[in-house]
């Protein structure tokens, strides 16, 4: 059985929401996940993962200097090395998310292979668009 781990970093809970609704959609499809906020994220739990999913909300001046927010780059920095593992990054946000992917993976740079998906949406609901990227990405 194939394993994921979907952190995320909430302030209202939409990215929250949006992660489970990430959780419940692998589960459905027989992979074995569990979902966390980054301020609980401990090393030992990528040990076996297949998949990690990292997401945040959007935070900058909505239209420019969008950026992950700070918990997350804390969890980033404290990461363990991921390599091997397939990466995905999702956001919700409002208006734009700008560079926030492009940020996120700097963040990560040197502990991930190259991100492999990348979803965004402005609901905590995962729509057939992000679920087909998720197929696409399970399946590579
Ligand atoms: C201080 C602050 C800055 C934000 N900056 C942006 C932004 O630059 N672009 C955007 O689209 N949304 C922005 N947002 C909106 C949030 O990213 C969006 O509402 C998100 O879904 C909140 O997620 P959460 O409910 O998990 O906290 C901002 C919100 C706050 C409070």
């Amino acid at each position: 059985m194939k394993k994921a781990i979907i952190y995320y970093n909430s302030r209202k809970g939409t990215t929250k929401y949006f992660g489970e609704e990430i959780g419940d959609y692998l589960k459905a499809k027989g992979i074995e996940t569990k979902v966390c906020s980054v301020l609980d994220a401990k090393p030992e739990q990528v040990n076996g993962v297949d998949y990690v999913f990292m997401g945040c909300w959007t935070h900058g001046l909505f239209i420019v200097l969008q950026h992950p927010p700070k918990p997350w780059i804390e969890f980033a920095k404290d990461l363990p090395d991921l390599k091997g593992k397939k990466i995905a990054l999702f956001t919700t946000y409002k208006l734009a998310i700008g560079p926030l992917f492009k940020k996120m993976q700097n963040k990560l740079n040197g502990k991930i292979d190259p991100v492999s998906l990348t979803l965004k949406s402005k609901t905590d609901k995962l729509n057939d668009l992000n679920k087909q990227l998720i197929d696409k990405f399970l399946l590579d």
